[in-house]
Order: C-alpha cells, then sequence, then structure tokens
C-alpha cells in the first residue's frame, strides 16, 4: 500500500472446527463448496455494479466529488462554529460513525484552539422535540451552517427539522438571511431539495444516483461534516480504496469481505445463527456498530428473493459495547441460545492510554489492576471474553485494526459494505432495496394529513386489550 497503514485483519479462527469446542465450520470449504458459492455472489455483485448499481464502489477513486466537498467544507470551516447535520438513517449514521471514531471524544466540549478552530459537530436524526428545543436554544444562528442531508428529499422526520430550522432562523436573522445557513446534500438531479436549492440559490452536494443512502458514507454525506471537522479525509478514501483492491479477488480465503459474508450467511443458514452481535471494544467504533446495524438490517432483511419469490430471511444485526456489555449480555452470549455469532472488533492499541496506579499494594482485589494500563484491561477482556464463548463452543470472529484512524476507518465501512452485498447475493436478495420500510412512510404521510396518502383510519386502541 506504500503508506505504512495496515488493513484490517479478520480471525476466524473460533468459527473453526477443531479451534472451537465441540462443533465448528470445516476449514477446507472455504477452498470448496464455500468457494464456490462465494464466486456466483461475486459475479453477481459485479455484474450489478457493472450495470452501475453499485456507485459506492467507486466513491474512493471520485477525485472530484471529494475535491469539490473539500472545498465547500473548508468554506465551513472558515464561517461557521458550528455545524448541524439533519438527516436519518443513512443520511445520518456514517456521520455519527465518523465523529465518534474520529474525532477527539467531547468533541463539542472542547473549546475553539483545542477543536483547531473547526466547527462542533451535532446530528439531529429523530425529530424529538426535546432534543431539537435543547439543541437550537445552545446554538447562535449567525455562526451556525444546517447541512439537511437527503438523497430523496422527501423524508419526514429529515423535512419536518428542516421546517423547523428554516423557520427559527427566519425568526431570528431574518428571510433573506436564512438561506445562506443552509447546505443541502442530496439528489443532484430531483426531488424536493433539489428544487428549493434552484428556487433559493442554496448551495448542494451532490449524493450521486448510483449511491444508495446507506451506502453513502464516503460521499458528501459522510465526507462534509468530517472534512469540516478537520478529518482527513483523504486517508478515509485511501484506506476504503484499499480494502476494495483487497476484496477484489477471486480467491475467498484472501478476500476480507468474502470472508465475512459467507461465515455469517454459513453460520445463520447452517448452523442455526441468524443473531450476529457487532461488539467493538472501543468507544470510538460505537458509531460504526450502529452504522454496521443499520446497513446489515436494511440491506439484508428482505419478504421475497430476487425471483420474487417469499423467503421472509435476513439476519438479525445486534450491536453491543465491550466491556460494559459484558455485565449484560454477555451472559445470554455464554448461555442462552445457541443462535448468535460475535463478530469483535478491537485495535492493537489505542490512542491514549493511562496507567492504573498501585496505592493499596496489600489489598488483592485492586493490587493485581496496578501496573497495567486502561487499554491492557479493555483488550485482555475482549480476548478473555473470545476465549470464554470458544470454550463454550459459542462462534465468535475477531476484526482488528491497528489504531482506529482515518485510513482503518475508511477500510472498515468498504469491507463492511461490500461484505453485505456479497451477503445480499447469498441470500439471494436485493440488499440495494428496502420496501418493507415504505408502509410505515405511507401511513404516516395518511396520518399527518398529506393529500393523496389518505388511509382508512387506524384503529383505536381497544380498551379491552389495555391493563
Ligand atoms: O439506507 C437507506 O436508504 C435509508 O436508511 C435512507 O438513508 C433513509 O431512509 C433516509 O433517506 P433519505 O436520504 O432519502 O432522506
Amino acid at each position: 500500500m506504500g503508506d505504512g497503514s495496515r488493513l484490517p485483519v479478520i480471525d476466524f479462527g473460533n468459527m473453526v472446527a477443531g479451534v472451537l469446542e465441540g462443533i465448528g465450520m470445516d476449514p477446507g470449504r472455504l477452498r470448496g463448496d464455500l468457494a464456490a458459492r462465494f464466486l456466483d455472489a461475486r459475479a453477481e455483485v459485479e455484474a450489478r455494479r457493472r450495470a452501475g448499481e453499485m456507485g459506492f464502489f467507486d466513491l474512493p477513486g471520485d477525485r472530484p466529488l471529494a475535491a469539490e466537498t473539500r472545498h465547500v467544507a473548508d468554506t465551513c470551516a472558515r464561517e461557521c462554529d458550528a455545524l448541524v447535520v439533519i438527516g436519518i438513517g443513512g443520511s445520518a449514521l456514517g456521520a455519527a460513525a465518523l465523529r465518534d471514531a474520529l474525532l477527539p471524544p467531547l468533541w463539542n466540549e472542547l473549546d475553539d484552539k483545542a477543536r483547531n478552530h473547526a466547527p462542533t459537530l451535532h446530528i439531529l436524526d429523530n425529530p424529538d422535540p426535546d432534543t431539537v428545543s435543547a439543541l437550537l436554544a445552545c446554538l447562535h444562528p449567525a455562526r451556525t451552517l444546517f447541512n439537511v442531508v437527503s438523497k430523496s428529499g422527501t423524508t419526514a422526520e429529515t423535512m419536518a427539522q428542516f421546517l423547523v430550522v428554516w423557520r427559527w432562523l427566519e425568526s431570528t436573522l431574518g428571510a433573506e438571511k436564512a438561506r445562506i445557513h443552509f447546505l443541502f446534500t442530496t439528489s443532484p438531479e430531483r426531488g424536493t431539495l433539489h428544487e428549493l436549492a434552484t428556487r433559493y440559490q442554496i448551495p448542494t452536494l451532490p449524493i450521486p444516483e448510483t449511491v444508495g443512502g446507506r451506502f453513502s458514507v464516503l460521499s458528501p454525506v459522510g465526507l462534509l461534516p468530517a472534512a469540516a471537522a478537520g478529518i482527513d479525509i483523504e486517508a478515509l478514501l485511501a484506506g476504503a480504496a484499499a480494502m476494495a483492491q483487497r476484496c477484489s479477488t477471486l480467491e475467498l480465503a484472501a478476500n476480507p469481505a468474502g470472508t465475512l459474508a459467507t461465515l455469517l450467511h454459513a453460520a445463520h443458514t447452517e448452523m442455526g445463527a441468524p443473531v450476529q452481535v457487532f461488539m467493538p471494544y472501543a468507544d470510538r467504533l460505537g458509531g460504526l456498530a450502529y452504522w454496521v446495524q443499520q446497513l446489515w438490517a436494511e440491506s439484508l432483511g428482505k419478504a421475497v428473493d430476487r425471483t420474487g419469490r417469499r423467503v421472509e430471511t435476513g439476519p438479525t444485526p445486534v450491536p453491543a459495547f465491550g466491556a460494559a456489555d459484558q455485565h449484560s449480555i454477555l451472559q445470554l452470549l455464554m448461555e442462552g441460545p445457541r443462535d448468535k455469532v460475535v463478530v469483535f472488533l478491537g485495535r492493537e492499541a489505542p490512542g491514549e492510554d493511562v496507567t492504573i496506579p498501585a496505592p493499596f499494594p496489600d489489598t488483592p482485589d485492586l493490587a493485581y489492576l496496578g501496573g497495567h494500563t486502561l487499554f491492557g484491561l479493555l483488550d485482555r477482556e475482549r480476548r478473555a471474553t473470545a476465549e470464554a464463548l470458544r470454550r463454550e463452543g459459542r462462534m465468535n470472529m475477531t476484526i482488528m485494526v491497528d489504531r482506529v484512524d482515518a485510513h482503518s476507518l475508511g477500510a472498515l465501512f468498504m469491507l463492511f459494505q461490500i461484505a453485505v452485498v456479497y451477503a445480499g447475493a447469498l441470500y439471494g436478495v436485493d440488499p440495494l432495496d428496502q420496501p418493507g420500510v415504505e408502509l410505515g412512510k405511507v401511513l404516516t404521510r395518511g396520518l399527518m394529513g398529506r393529500s393523496g396518502y389518505e388511509i382508512p383510519s387506524i384503529p383505536p386502541p381497544d380498551p379491552r386489550w389495555r391493563v
């Protein structure tokens, strides 16, 4: 790779027969039937990619788009103290993952100098009035930029918050000035935001038509807030490109995305483990775990397969956080139903470490901790938990990065995106659509009184069934 950065490594030993106590997958299959199955899946993905349906593969190489985003981000960083992303689902979770992983903890609490004069970064996804009011009460309207992110430009939660903010800016700054506090990230060709941007000369950044919401983190959706806050988007894209290159091989055993998708699919469909627990042992990777959950759930949970046959399939992705959730979900993972695979995410080194002092050498419950570091404890807990699961015959694997930095995060984003489209092909479903969320959206529009969406009323709660 030339820049000295190592790509994430997947250790799947604890899925393998002979390592995993009692059960496990025959590793020879990675060069046998699983390899053949993977080749079919990969061929399907490549065909769709060539047909222009999977634009996320091309984002790391789209230099003009990255340059345009950087230019707008630089202006934003110069001219505002606070950047607020308004978006939901795929239009918010990538930015949140980037913020958690790559900005110093407590970023918004730091003073201007400690933030290197970059803006604070806020994300409004849920239209909860308590959250929205509390945030607006803290912001200086004249020094804030609102980045409204919606590919469709019709998402109710995002549009409602946009309208609230528009009126708030109008009432505090006046109608003429309000519009200069917006930046839209949306479809370059269609949709309400696109039309409003034209009408009010609001700057926009494009979400390429071939890039779906949950595959958009490496487009301006994620890059704009990242770059504005000072994250190295070049390293992010380089990590993604390097992972895409690594995953271009036809050889399953050398292809990390193929291996991840194939093992998780086989664990579900052959070994009774549909639940996939994504468990980072790094607070910085918490946002990534939620991003993976959405990517996995919306891409793979499908009623029909690609031939139209009813299948009602898909794994259940669950985020968990080590070591805190060792005191929560671990009991279930160790002794509950054998229907889960745990995917640990670990790092070789933290950003900073803290030595544990030894002020009580005569107290055995405390003395053994002294002289270690907090990272040493956390990481040993990860290893101990993986080993405990192995001894109980509970499938698990570990994805390790050297450090949580822009390069490794870009690589992880690309790894999971490629893995999920392979997994879609293995399940036989379309990982790019999400028809299941439409009915709820249509009913909501009806309940909000939108013309054309009239619905027979939802029955009121029946007192017989209330307690
Ligand atoms: O992955 C997806 O497509 C969804 O999660 C969308 O990102 C989400 O529904 C928001 O859609 P939009 O960007 O159109 O507002």
